[in-house]
């Protein structure tokens, strides 16, 4: 079973976010080629996808949401899984609200869609970033959930590894 894991980050956390899904998706048996969206050139070959994308200005990024528009047909054909990284819902962090993303996500069927809490370090930032993260109501801090993603990378290898779970 081979897996595709495309994630589209700025600042790295979302890149984060995808290597934990990664390493467990490994740990399970599963063979997973990470790459960046606008990397690909074809998904011939691969049996499921994970696509991941941090969210600004309530959209997935340009990269991802060009990915998804490339390959529409053949994730139509597959199962895929979605996550967003972004700090709205915080501090809740369980906004999961595909409306939010645009239409992009709306565009798949996937199996499921999370959005988990990202980070919010104004050191990393230009200041136009720091100034609109800001008028978003943004606090700085660091809210990456590690146990939260690989709960929820396990319900993927509870479906595509079942011998693992
Ligand atoms: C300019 C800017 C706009 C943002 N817009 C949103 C947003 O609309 N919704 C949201 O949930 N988070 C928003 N965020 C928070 C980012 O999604 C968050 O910092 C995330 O962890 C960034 O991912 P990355 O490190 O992979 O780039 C925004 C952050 C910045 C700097």
């Amino acid at each position: 079973m081979k897996i595709l894991l495309t994630s589209s980050s700025r600042h790295g956390s979302t890149d984060e976010v995808a290597s934990l899904v990664a390493e467990r998706l490994r740990a399970a048996g599963l063979e997973v080629d990470v790459t960046r969206p606008e990397l690909v050139d074809g998904v011939e070959g691969y049996d499921a996808f994970v696509l991941g994308s941090a969210i600004y200005m309530t959209h997935w990024t340009q990269e991802m949401t060009d990915f998804t528009q490339r390959f529409v047909a053949q994730l139509s054909t597959k199962p895929v899984w979605a996550f967003s990284v972004g700090l709205s819902g915080l501090p809740q962090g369980k906004v999961s609200d595909p409306h939010r993303i645009g239409p992009v996500l709306l565009s798949l069927d996937v199996e499921n869609h999370v959005t988990f809490p990202g980070r919010f370090d104004p050191t990393r930032l230009s200041l136009r970033e720091r100034t609109i993260a800001r008028l978003g109501g943004a606090s700085e801090g660091d809210y990456v959930d590690a146990q939260a993603v690989r709960a929820w990378a396990d319900t993927i290898c509870a479906e595509l590894a079942p011998a693992s779970a």
